[in-house]
């Protein structure tokens, strides 16, 4: 191979202060984890010279510790977008270290097309081949490779020998929109249809640079599923039962759409199990080890996703059977993965997690009591606004119980009263569809709030202004106020707000 193989370390040199790196892959799946490792130890050894060095940093969606978190604590970000999961990066965004700007995912390629996201000045892409003619195919997830392999000044490729690229080649289906207005319809029509090729095509002559490692994903585990997740799992399901006998859910099924962790987990599991729902297809962004587990079984017919987030032994599992899983697995880039158009068309049912909703059925998925960042809204929206139905799913309390997930007003908003469905708890299933904002009110407070929080949610409509929405302003935030004073949303009084 003709091109220039260098280190981790040369390569990082490559990298200026203030400049805009964008980074393949989508979770820490396919994400290029031994460049930004060096990029950080350049940042400590120039800030402990006084020197200034940081970076911004463009992904298709959360990283692994070898970007974030290493970076947050080498104090050598400026600037992030879309999405972390990331535990040093949120202490730091949260402090005020890193600007951060949270992106619906689906649009993040599109602003770095536009403009908007300013210079990508070096795309560091994870690939397991690369060819002479500048063919490269990617690993274990997408996210914006496509569009900043071919905005960027030049691209580093992490070849990446822990990947068995005999089984990835093939599992791509790269595709980057137009701009507007050249922009036509995407031609998907099914999860399984591929409207583009397996690899992205450069200029050789643009790859600055190729570093060999063998490093594995950085995939997060999962905590123990425990009896509330259960009983989440086993209402979501119950309830897509419910509306495929009524003839709402055709009775070949719709694609689904899920979120990350323990619920998403817990709700597939329950459809895998019941023996009504017939196999179904995912058109997600993510895909889970339950659902490389639901394929094997017979119960999920295929996958359409960004990335396969599993862990490191599943992943091999699908390395080692691709015979099996070869025509049942797609990965695609995080604008066709999320792309509303194909969700609205496909009529995807999308099921995602909140941080807390309010009695009109708004939803707040990414700030703690208004003001802390928790992780990002991902694709949360991209799914929900275009979903043929819209799921979204918390524990009805949470710090053991001295929240409830169920308040007046969502303390931020992510996704309205317009585009939310259903809401589900494991105290049971609130159907905001057809209803008013006061119909809402009282299915959301008896379906799905705790019983220690139901009289006080009915008392807060009592002491609201009527009107469409009742609301009284003065106390609508009242309990995320006494949880920050006294650590106990049991705690609020009515009367210390309404006045
Ligand atoms: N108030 C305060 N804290 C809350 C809370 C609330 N109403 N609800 C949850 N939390 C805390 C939990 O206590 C937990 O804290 P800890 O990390 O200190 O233990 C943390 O938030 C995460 O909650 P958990 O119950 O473990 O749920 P999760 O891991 O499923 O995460 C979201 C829930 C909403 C944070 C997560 O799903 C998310 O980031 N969603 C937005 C992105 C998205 O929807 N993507 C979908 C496509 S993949």
């Amino acid at each position: 191979m003709s091109y220039n193989f260098i280190t981790a370390s040369e390569a990082a040199s490559l990298i200026k202060d203030g400049d805009t790196i964008g980074l393949s892959g989508f979770t820490p799946a396919g994400t290029p984890k031994a460049i930004t490792a060096e990029l950080a130890k350049i940042a400590e050894e120039k800030h402990a010279r006084g020197e200034q060095f940081k970076i911004n940093v463009l992904t298709g969606a959360s990283t692994g510790d070898s970007c974030d978190g290493i970076l947050s604590r080498a104090n050598a970000i400026n600037f992030r977008a879309p999405y972390t999961t990331n535990s040093d990066f949120r202490k730091a965004c949260n402090d005020g270290f890193i600007r951060y700007s949270d992106i619906h995912l689906s649009q993040v390629a599109q602003r770095i097309r536009s403009g908007f996201l300013g210079k990508v000045r070096v795309a560091i892409l994870e690939a397991c081949e690369l060819t002479d003619d500048g063919k490269i195919y990617l690993t274990a997830g997408v996210g914006i490779s496509p569009t900043i392999a071919r905005l960027a000044d030049f691209i580093i490729i992490e070849l990446n020998a822990a990947h068995n690229k005999n089984s990835l080649i093939g599992m791509h289906d790269i595709y980057e929109l137009e701009r507007p207005p050249h922009r036509r319809p995407i031609m998907i029509e099914k999860p399984s249809d591929r409207i583009g090729v397996p690899y992205i095509k450069v200029d050789p002559a643009k790859i600055a640079g190729v570093v060999e490692v063998n490093i594995p994903d950085e995939a997060r585990g999962f905590h123990e599923p425990d009896p509330i997740t259960d009983k989440i799992g086993q209402n979501v399901a119950d309830f897509l039962v419910s509306n495929l006998r009524s003839g709402i859910i055709p009775s070949t099924f719709l694609p689904l759409q899920s979120g990350v962790g323990n619920i998403a987990n817990a709700v597939l599991s329950a459809l895998g199990k019941n023996p009504e729902v017939p196999a179904f297809e995912m058109y997600t962004e993510v895909i889970q080890n339950s659902v490389i587990d639901l394929i094997k079984q017979g119960r999920i017919k295929y996958g359409s996703t960004c990335s396969l987030s599993v862990t490191n032994d599943c992943l091999q599992d699908v390395y080692d059977n691709i015979d099996f899983f070869a025509d049942k697995l797609v990965m695609r880039p995080s604008e066709i993965s999320n792309c509303p158009e194909v969700v609205r068309r496909l009529g995807v049912i999308s099921m995602n997690t909140a941080i807390e909703a309010d009695i009109y059925g708004n939803v707040n998925s990414t700030h703690i009591c208004g003001t802390k960042m928790m992780n990002g809204i991902g694709g949360s929206g991209d799914f929900t606004r275009s979903a043929y139905i819209s799921i979204f799913s918390c524990p009805s309390t949470a710090k053991g119980g001295c929240i409830s997930s169920i308040v007046p007003m969502v303390s931020h908003q992510d996704h309205s009263e317009h585009s939310v469905n259903v809401i589900i708890t494991e105290q049971g299933v609130a159907d905001l569809r057809g209803k008013s904002p006061m119909d809402r009110a009282k299915t959301i407070i008896e379906n799905c709030a705790h019983p220690e929080y139901k009289e006080l949610l009915w008392d807060y409509l009592k002491i609201s202004n009527k009107g469409q929405t009742s609301h009284s302003l003065s106390a609508a935030l009242g309990m995320h106020q006494t949880f920050i004073e006294c650590g106990d949303m049991h705690k609020t009084n009515w009367s210390d707000f309404k006045r």
